[in-house]
């Protein structure tokens, strides 16, 4: 259903290029679910906006996204439109830059019903009741007339997440959902985005700076770092035992719940600058396996065991 391939992205700037995403390549089934990884700044967000035609005015694009057939890099502004209004939407981290904070969330969540499906005002509103329902906001009906600023951060992530699901998406993709959220209401919201992925089938992009949250809700994980694909893998065996230098790191910085009190690991060293030309590993200064190759060369994305890519100089046997 989408088909990633080679996708890079770069931002002009006064200080030059910014490299944010490199050569990424996937591809997803209808009802599949990905979990897209990465430390801030790894090009995550930025992914997902060149798939949408969402990139910032500096921004560029290059190599293929199709969805379905339909090419969406470089598409016109038209096709785009048809994309988003009616296969492919997107739930952003903060639902308060995404909402308007002067619209009744009733008359938000109505519009593109109204003027794009054509639906009547009584019809398009039980829809959006219907949809309220769905995401578990207690007395839609009455709260629907309510401003955005009167619902709480869940329940405006949730709001979100109805009107996302309104246009009965092929693909969400969901960058940071609960990133803005106090713990508890993290775990109602993924919960709920699982029941809603099992219940209305569509494929989910998930993506993250927590691995913790891929576990439960993705079946393939990709692991981006300076906006290249580390590692890429079906989530039991990437958790089992994640080859790629970086992907341990991430698993070792995940907060232990059978080790209250252990101190937090980070991975020592901060994310490259990524308007550096990138020349060899983006990890390598931060990686404990790296060799003198690792600065000049990056070996590209390999399968190692059927069904697992990761991109490191280093062999299996080296990494053990
Ligand atoms: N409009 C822009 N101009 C220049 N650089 C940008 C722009 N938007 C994003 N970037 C850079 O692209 C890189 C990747 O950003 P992003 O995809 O948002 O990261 P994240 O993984 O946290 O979502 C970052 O280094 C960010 O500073
Ligand atoms: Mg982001």
């Amino acid at each position: 259903m989408l088909d990633v391939k080679n996708l890079s992205v770069s931002f002009a700037t006064n200080d030059g290029t910014v490299n944010a995403v490199n050569g990424v390549s996937f591809s997803l089934e209808r009802g599949q679910t990905l979990g897209i990884v990465g430390e801030s700044g790894s090009g995550k967000s930025q992914l997902a906006f060149a798939i949408l035609g969402l990139l910032a005015q500096n921004g560029r694009a290059t190599g293929s996204a199709k969805f379905d057939g339909t090419e969406l890099i470089g598409a016109s502004p038209g096709t785009l439109n048809q994309i988003r209004s009616n296969h492919i939407a997107m739930v952003f981290q903060d639902p308060m830059t995404s909402l308007n904070p002067y619209m009744r969330v009733a008359d938000q969540m109505a519009e593109g019903l109204i003027h794009h499906k054509g639906l009547s005002k009584a019809r398009a509103m039980a829809e959006c009741v219907r949809m309220l329902d769905a995401v578990k906001i207690p007395d839609a009906k009455g709260r629907i007339r309510l401003y955005p600023h009167e619902f709480s951060g869940g329940m405006r992530q949730r709001v979100m997440i109805a009107m996302s699901l309104l246009c009965k998406p092929d693909l969400l993709i969901a960058d940071e959902p609960t990133t803005a959220l106090d713990v508890t209401v993290q775990a109602q919201i993924m919960h709920l985005l699982r029941d809603l992925q099992r219940d209305f089938g569509m494929a989910t992009i998930l993506i993250t700076h927590d691995l913790g949250v891929i576990a439960g809700f993705c079946r393939e994980v990709i692991v981006l770092y300076g906006g290249q694909v580390m590692e890429q893998a079906p989530v039991e065996p990437f958790f089992a035992s994640p080859t790629h230098p970086y992907s341990r790191g991430l698993l070792h910085a995940l907060p232990r719940v059978d080790q209250e009190g252990a101190e937090l690991n980070s991975i020592p060293g901060s994310p490259p600058n990524m308007t550096r030309a990138q020349k060899g590993c983006p990890f390598q200064p931060r990686c404990d396996f790296a060799k003198e190759d690792c600065k000049a060369r990056l070996s590209p994305l390999t399968e190692f065991v059927p069904g697992r890519k990761h991109a490191c100089n280093r062999s299996i046997e080296e990494l053990a």
